[in-house]
């Protein structure tokens, strides 16, 4: 049986909503823990460079993933920074990263960033486990484990500054 192409859209827009808006959420995490990869400043330099390259080339990644299960589920994907950065806009929940002048700012923003990403992705596991849809729980999942092990090491180098 052949389904109308009108009928599939409507069904995929509304599944993807929430995974629309976790590949969303996932590039700004990105690209200010690249941010603050390139703009860090202090004594301990050196080893949060290294912390920052290794998580926001896991979030790059996950960029993808996310993307493509978008594809995968017959939704459209992000298209470009500039949709996302315009999203991005009415996500009330990302804080964005200023200008640092206190680079241990960073560390904070992001603990706080992360801390209100894992909120949205709780609310969309529950949403794909609701629905059935254990691929996409299975994969929001995993991200999940990725930000909860950010948190702690974020937490650990913040010398318990930020209490998101
Ligand atoms: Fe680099």
């Amino acid at each position: 049986m052949k389904y109308p192409e009108s009928m599939i859209q409507k069904v995929s827009l509304r599944k993807c909503k929430d995974l629309y808006q976790v590949a969303i959420g996932n590039f700004a995490l990105f690209s200010q823990t690249q941010g603050a990869h390139w703009n860090y400043v202090g004594l301990d330099f050196a080893s949060l460079h290294v912390l920052f390259e290794q998580q926001y080339q896991d979030l790059y990644l996950a960029v993808d993933l996310l993307a493509e299960r978008i594809r995968a589920l017959g939704d459209a994907a992000p298209l470009d920074i500039m949709e996302m950065s315009r999203e991005l806009e009415q996500i009330p929940w990302f804080e964005s990263a200023k200008a640092q002048g206190a680079s241990r700012q960073w560390i904070e923003t992001l603990i706080r960033n992360h801390a209100s990403f894992r909120v949205l992705l709780n609310s969309a596991i529950t949403t794909y486990s609701d629905s059935g849809d254990s691929v996409t729980h299975d994969m929001l999942v995993a991200r999940l484990m990725f930000h909860e092990k950010a948190l702690w090491m974020l937490r650990a180098v913040s010398y318990g500054d930020a209490d998101a």
